[in-house]
């Protein structure tokens, strides 16, 4: 998409109360999503093997745009975490040959953002727990597009979301949406990537709406986006402080992943790069680092 081609160039360089780790917390005993134990030894994760004994109900975590380049990783590593998983997908014939066949933990439907909330409520329905947005626009000759999809079409998903009381929200975003008040207005990427449609003001905005909706979200903002394995650790920074970097699209997901399964990152905006010489950090940390919007 043009997002992909313009910044992996230029930047190259209460609703219900309760939430999904919560909800795991109050339901030791009928714990909401059949996690294998196997999938469940992860840093920092409170879920325990004990919890998931004889577990009632699954819970499930939909993904738009979820054929996408990045989209498709989240499915991947959710369903390799034993969430289930509804994509939501512009396009059904593509994320047949897209995402992974004959997994009974992923269904497939048809959400198109642009359509209207009411549509996306009813494919969220009633037994999504989590939403996570990785849509982007696809270029074409309608200005508006980056508006449509990236802007509208979050809102309409955070609306639909409040449809049907789901109470929390991944977005991935971008760093240098807020370039404008970073000073950086005259960084090439920033120019770039409005001059297609005023692609970063228009999810700027979005993350406003998320962020004054009361909904409890984790607004991710990558660098520019790689489809090569990671190299180097993920370095976690907050708002309005990254300006240049990039980030596989592997990580991308997996922090999108980890989001859900920490608490640390309720109510936070985070901006991601991978560097070489940074450090490994558990996802505690990196989440823990950066303060609550
Ligand atoms: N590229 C970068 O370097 C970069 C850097 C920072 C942030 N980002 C942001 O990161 C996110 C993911 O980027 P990506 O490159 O992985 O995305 P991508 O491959 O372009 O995927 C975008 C997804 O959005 C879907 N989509 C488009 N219009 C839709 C609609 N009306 N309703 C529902 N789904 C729709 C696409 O479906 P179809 O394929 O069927 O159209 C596709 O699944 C985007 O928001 C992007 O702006 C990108």
């Amino acid at each position: 998409m043009a997002m992909a081609t313009a910044t992996s160039t230029s930047i190259s360089t209460q609703f219900r109360r309760t939430s999904l780790f919560h909800s795991s917390l109050s339901t030791r005993k009928s714990h909401f999503f059949h996690l294998k134990a196997s999938s469940l030894q992860m840093q920092g994760s409170e879920i325990t093997e004990e919890e998931q004994v004889g577990a009632p109900q699954k819970k499930k975590i939909f993904v738009a745009g979820a054929t996408g380049s990045t989209g498709k990783r989240i499915v991947e590593q959710l369903l390799a975490k034993g969430f289930s998983v509804k994509a939501g997908v512009h396009d059904i014939d593509k994320a047949k040959t897209t995402l992974p066949g004959d997994n009974p933990n992923l269904q497939i439907l048809k959400a198109d953002v642009t359509e209207g909330s009411t549509k996306l409520a009813d494919a969220i329905s009633d037994d999504s727990e989590a939403v996570v947005c990785a849509t982007g626009f696809r270029p074409s000759w309608d200005l508006f597009a980056p508006w449509k999809v990236d802007n509208f079409g979050t809102v309409n998903l955070v609306d639909a979301c409040r449809k049907r009381g789901v109470n929390r929200f991944i977005l991935i975003s971008s760093i240098l949406v807020n370039g404008a008040a970073m000073g950086q207005l005259l960084n090439p990427a920033y120019i770039f990537l409005n001059i297609f449609g005023l692609t970063l003001v228009a999810k700027l905005q979005a993350e406003q709406y998320i962020r004054k909706s009361g909904i409890n979200y984790t607004i991710i903002r990558p660098g520019g986006l790689r489809n090569d394995p990671p190299k180097g650790n993920i370095v976690m920074e907050p708002e309005d402080t990254l300006y240049e970097g990039s980030i596989s699209r592997d990580q991308v997901a997996e922090v999108s992943v980890e989001a859900l399964l920490h608490p640390e990152s309720y109510y936070k905006v985070v901006e991601i790069v991978a560097r070489t010489e940074a450090p490994k950090r558990s996802f505690v940390e990196l989440f823990s680092s950066i303060k609550k919007g």
